[in-house]
């Protein structure tokens, strides 16, 4: 099938249709100050992917320090996914693979060994992705959304 999507860095003029994204997809929303504070210390790492020259779906990340979420070793560089979504008229299209390949490209960039989320553990369609990412689930965080929903912590080398 053809691509019909772009992947490019973000830029402060997506903020707001970042935000918007955001909002639509999930229930864990940020404040502006949260999205600009993260693309101006991982630029790297914070993509969008625009069809048509709209912006329909974002990933962004932050680079940590800490121990191996698997693996024996001292302390590394983590790359963490903090959200990521894709607009409901664009998803299946292959958007979120790509949108996770170009950030763990940056991720790579900034020395990061390893790369580690959270996601519901009802979120079949992600947790789906992830695992055709070359994820695994490492534990089961409890309680970890604002709703009670427990989180699983998954994981791959980089
Ligand atoms: N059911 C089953 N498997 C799925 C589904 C689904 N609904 N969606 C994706 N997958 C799996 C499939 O293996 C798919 O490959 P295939 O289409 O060849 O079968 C693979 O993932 C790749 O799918 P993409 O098309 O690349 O993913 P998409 O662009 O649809 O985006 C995303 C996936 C980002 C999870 C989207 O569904 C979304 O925005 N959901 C709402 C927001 C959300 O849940 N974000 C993740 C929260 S956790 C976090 O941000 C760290
Ligand atoms: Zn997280």
């Amino acid at each position: 099938m053809q691509q019909t999507f772009k992947l490019r860095k973000f830029t402060p003029s997506d903020l707001e249709r970042v935000v918007y994204i955001n909002r639509t997809c999930l229930p864990e929303n940020y404040s502006n100050y949260f999205f600009l504070d993260l693309y101006e210390r991982f630029p790297e790492t914070f993509i969008v992917a625009e069809e048509n020259d709209e912006v329909v779906g974002y990933i962004m990340c932050r680079i940590e320090i800490g121990l191996p979420n698997f693996g024996l070793g001292g302390l590394i560089k983590k790359g963490h996914i903090v959200s990521i979504a894709v607009l409901p008229g664009y998803r299946r299209k292959g958007i979120g693979q790509a949108l996770i390949g170009k950030a763990i490209e940056g991720m790579r960039k900034y020395n990061a060994k390893q790369c580690f989320l959270e996601v519901r553990v009802s979120n079949t369609p992600a947790i789906s992705l992830y695992k055709k990412m070359g994820f695994e689930i490492s534990r089961v965080i409890r309680g970890y959304y604002a709703d009670g929903e427990d989180a699983y912590l998954m994981v791959r080398d980089l």
